[in-house]
């Protein structure tokens, strides 16, 4: 039985690709901290036809994280990717004196990832074979406003992506950096702003799912986005960014 390990399991696009891989009959490992959310996941994923085991934790929690992935790979059958996909989205809080709230998005954007990454490596050396998917962000492409800490966060993590990809090469992995436009979840449903192009979280999964198994190193989408919306914020100036900005 083939395996998928997710972060970020319990809503959103983690837990749709749990669904999609489920439908696939794959063995899917789901972490998130809220069990109950979980549980229902897994019940879903099982309905659908695949096999599931939660792991309740924190992304933040390295000794957590490695213990549980030790599990999933010793679970029958192979591991043939590792979503990274974990994540959170608050403003950085710029008027209130702490550095509290950047950390805590710096902190899970980044540590998360690595900490969900890492434990794979050895294993997926030793089989020569597997697929890493971090979920960055089209907001990887320009520092924003107010939310600079979540920017900075999936830029970090895509930069780490071409990295790993670059030394992973040779092993037969795979490295992909997802990076999404709006995609209807928990973390979109709390924007107040129009959100162009917002897409369902089932059809963006299918995409992430294809990009992964063509081993793309970088995916952008939707399209729309990939072709306007980011050559607009690697190169239009300053003073556009700050005419739009509060
Ligand atoms: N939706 C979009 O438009 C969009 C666009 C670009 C990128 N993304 C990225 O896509 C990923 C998934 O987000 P989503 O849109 O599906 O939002 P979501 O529904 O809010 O999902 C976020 C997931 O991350 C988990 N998580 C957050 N902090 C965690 C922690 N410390 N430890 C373990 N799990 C943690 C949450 O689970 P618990 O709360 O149960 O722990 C939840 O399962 C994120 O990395 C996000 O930045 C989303």
């Amino acid at each position: 039985m083939k395996k998928v390990f997710i972060s970020g399991a319990s809503s959103g696009i983690g837990e749709y690709l749990a669904y999609s891989y489920s439908k696939l009959n794959y063995y899917v490992g789901l972490a998130a901290r809220r069990e109950n959310n979980l549980n229902k996941v897994a019940t879903k994923c099982v309905e659908l036809g695949g096999k599931a085991k939660i792991y309740p934790l924190d992304v933040l929690n390295e000794i957590q994280c490695s213990v549980a992935i030790k599990d999933f790979i010793s679970l029958p059958g192979s591991v043939e990717a590792v979503y990274a996909n974990a994540g959170a989205g608050t403003p950085d809080e710029l008027s209130s004196g702490s550095s509290s709230a950047m950390n805590r998005i710096l902190s899970i954007n980044i540590l998360g990832v690595t900490n969900t990454v890492m434990p794979f490596i050895p294993y997926m050396k030793s089989i020569k074979n597997g697929k890493i998917a971090v979920i960055c962000s089209i907001a990887s492409f320009r520092g924003l406003a107010h939310h600079s800490a979540y920017s900075g966060s999936k830029a970090a993590v895509r930069n780490i992506c071409q990295g790993w990809g670059t030394a992973l090469y040779k092993y037969g992995i795979s490295v992909t950096a997802i990076c999404p436009g709006f995609i209807k979840s928990e973390m979109t449903d709390n924007n107040e702003f129009y959100m162009p192009f917002l897409m369902d979280t089932d059809v963006a999964v299918k995409k992430i799912i294809r990009a992964v198994d063509k081993k793309r190193k970088v995916f952008i989408f939707p399209w729309q986005m990939r072709f306007f919306t980011v050559p607009i914020m690697k190169y239009a100036p300053d003073w556009i960014f700050r005419k739009f900005s509060i």
